[in-house]
């Protein structure tokens, strides 16, 4: 995706309609050749580096395996071990990286912290999620989508749990390939007003609907795709009982999923937890797609990396 070349990934709301698409399309490509064992080294001699603040399982390994992929090296780095740790600026940090590298993705607790490290970088910055975004998730759920609906047209997604990082890039990818989203919640963890308004407004430019409810029925109706994360995020474990109590109506069981479309995929970004937000009936049932899903991370990725560091 020529246009990318160069550019940080910190949120999808940066991004057009048509470079989302194009990622997607270009995902599909990439995964199909890869899988031939002719993934083109399209990166031969760059160098991502990888700051995590936080743990990763798909993250982590999808980056660096695509990396490789390509024909680059990725460097993993936690940031307790970097100079930030101890409190080096942010604002230095990302002059010195940029002598050295020729991307950084980023997992951080603040997206403004990412947004600092963006300003003061002249290589592209990844988000590989913060407290506010998840585009790299995102894209690799689009893929999923697209791989098994054959397009967007006219789908319903409903997410249901809490209104998090993971909420809030899916709804603005959503709207991006037109599909309606609706998010249900519980009372008090509605996602973030500011990213709804943008993401309505590029929703009324593609013809789809984004609605908040703290129906999950409602928002479960007639859906094609039902989507589940984790209760309590990582960074929030010291509200773990009280969640478990606030979200205990909005998990996805048997009886909620049956107002689902018959063939709906169910999709979790995981890592899940199972009879907490999800039964192991559905997680673990024929409508799921999380293992597809978790390996499109890998190619969704590979689509970022080639469009913005090549
Ligand atoms: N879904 C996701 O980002 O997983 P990890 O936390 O394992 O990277
Ligand atoms: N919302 C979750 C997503 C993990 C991939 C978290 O932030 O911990």
């Amino acid at each position: 995706v020529s246009s990318l070349k160069g550019k940080d990934l910190l949120t999808l709301l940066d991004y057009t309609s048509e470079e989302v698409h194009d990622l997607i399309t270009l995902a599909t490509q990439l995964k199909k050749i890869t899988k031939a064992g002719k993934c083109p080294k399209l990166l031969e001699g760059k160098t991502l580096g990888m700051i995590f603040e936080k743990h990763s399982t798909r993250t982590r390994i999808s980056f660096e395996v695509g990396m490789n992929q390509l024909g680059g090296k990725a460097m993993f780095m936690h940031s307790r071990d970097l100079q930030i740790g101890r409190g080096e600026p942010i604002s230095d940090t990302g002059h010195v990286l940029s002598g050295y590298l020729d991307g950084v993705m980023i997992r951080a607790n603040s997206h403004e912290m990412v947004k600092e490290l963006a300003d003061h970088a002249s290589i592209p910055i990844i988000n590989g999620l913060t407290d506010l975004y998840h585009p790299c998730q995102a894209l690799a759920d689009l893929e999923t989508i697209a791989e098994n609906k054959g397009s967007f047209k006219g789908l319903k997604i409903a997410y249901v749990g809490d209104g998090n990082n993971v909420a809030h890039s899916l709804v603005v990818a959503a709207v991006h390939v037109g599909m309606d989203i609706v998010v249900a919640t519980p009372v008090g963890y509605e996602p973030n007003d500011e990213i709804i308004e943008k993401a309505k407004n590029i929703a009324k430019e593609n013809g789809s609907l984004v609605t908040v409810t703290n129906d999950a029925v409602a928002a479960v109706k007639n859906a094609d795709v039902v989507y589940a994360d984790v209760w309590t995020s990582m960074g929030q474990e010291e509200e773990t009982a009280k969640r478990l109590v606030d979200f205990k109506d909005y998990q996805i069981n048997d009886k909620l999923v049956a107002h689902a479309k018959p063939d709906y995929m169910f999709l979790h970004c995981l890592p899940a937890h199972r009879e907490e937000e999800v039964t192991a009936s559905v997680i673990d049932g024929p409508h799921s797609y999380i293992y597809e899903q978790a390996e499109n991370r890998l190619h969704a990725q590979k689509a970022v990396l080639a469009s913005i560091l090549a």
